[in-house]
């Protein structure tokens, strides 16, 4: 029965050599250490033997059992080596590749020109104050003296809704109002920033909906001269010291007196080129002493209060900031154009 146990070892160990797949080790094990292989049946059957052999034939067989779990073990560790390796190599990764590019989000130049803003006139003590873009007749127009027929409207056609005096703001100016009959009777120093539209031809300069900052300050001792400084220290800062502003008499139905500021063309320095229309100015802002009829309709005497009022295209900073020469690109999300920003 020795000599069994032995060859029972060795044809074990033998054939394990040979296995190189996890289903043959499965049958392999089956066959050399299952409950019904020769080695298990001689173990099993141990106190079917006499006392002088028992004790020899005991010792081998587990020896016999050791041996095979071991080699076993090792054999199951080299499969899992090898294995691995096998897929290591099949399913290479390459570290020096170079990692796939993040797209990174980022604000639109609009968005930029409009926080510069925020930031210059917020020095200045001028708050964020937001207005609605759908409007009434009513604030649009009437509240900021243009009546009804009023030839001004002219210069304001713009969207209206399928409801009767509810249409798309043509200017921010329909916030002063609603800003005045916020703050009354209190000294006021806003701007109010926000998109507006304008039935219109789309140009490369002109488009259907655009950006607008107003600004509004009302208060006790608001005089010309405190708009006219404040405009010209804006510029100064937005476009540079070096950079003359000028003030032209202009009309608005709502401000008496109203001007319009140009700063020196800051593409040819004030010689004149295609961008200034060779005039060597541009303009910036329509702007003027908030008329006595739109203070009393914000709810403030004009006897008592005074206040001066701008309105600028912050867009148009943005194109000369950047040489963008077609305002269509703002708004058409074209990632060719706003990734260069
Ligand atoms: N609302 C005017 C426009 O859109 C600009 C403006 C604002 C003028 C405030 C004077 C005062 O053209």
């Amino acid at each position: 029965m020795l000599d069994q146990l032995n060859s029972i070892e060795k044809e074990a160990l033998a054939s394990l050599e040979n296995i190189v797949d996890q289903a043959a080790l499965d049958a392999w094990r089956v066959t050399h250490l299952g409950k019904k292989s020769p080695l298990m049946t001689i173990l099993g059957d141990l106190g079917k033997l006499s006392k002088e052999e028992r004790p020899a034939i005991g010792k081998r067989g587990n020896e016999v059992k050791r041996a095979l779990e071991a080699a076993l073990e090792a054999k199951i560790e080299t499969l899992h080596r090898a294995e691995m390796e096998r897929s290591l190599k099949e399913n290479a990764l390459d570290v020096t590749l170079p990692g796939r590019p993040r797209p990174r989000g980022r604000l639109h130049p609009s968005t930029q020109t409009l926080r510069e803003f925020y930031a210059i006139w917020a020095e200045m003590g001028f708050q964020v104050f937001r207005s609605r873009d759908v409007e009434s007749d009513e604030y649009n127009f009437e509240l900021l003296n243009i009546p009804q027929h009023h030839p001004a409207r002219d210069m304001w056609d713009t969207f209206y809704t399928t409801t009767p005096g509810v249409l798309l703001r043509t200017h921010t100016s329909p916030g002063q109002i609603h800003a005045m009959r916020a703050y009354c009777p209190n000294p006021i120093r806003v701007i109010l920033p926000g998109m507006c539209y304008r039935y219109e031809q789309i140009t490369a300069s002109k488009d259907i909906q655009f950006q607008q900052v107003e600004g509004l300050a009302v208060g006790k001792h608001v005089r010309m001269t405190d708009m006219l400084e404040t405009m010209s220290e804006f510029a100064r800062r937005i476009f540079g010291a070096e950079y003359t502003v000028r003030f032209r008499a202009s009309h608005f139905p709502f401000t008496e007196p109203s001007m319009e500021m140009d700063v020196e063309c800051v593409n040819c320095g004030g010689k004149g080129c295609s961008v200034c229309k060779h005039t060597g100015w541009l303009e910036i802002a329509g702007a003027g002493m908030v008329h006595p009829v739109v203070l009393k309709n914000g709810g403030y005497d004009p006897r008592v209060y005074s206040g001066f009022a701008f309105g600028m295209g912050p867009q148009r900073v943005t194109m000369l900031k950047h040489g963008i020469t077609d305002i269509r690109y703002f708004w058409q999300n074209d990632l060719r154009f706003l990734e260069q920003f």
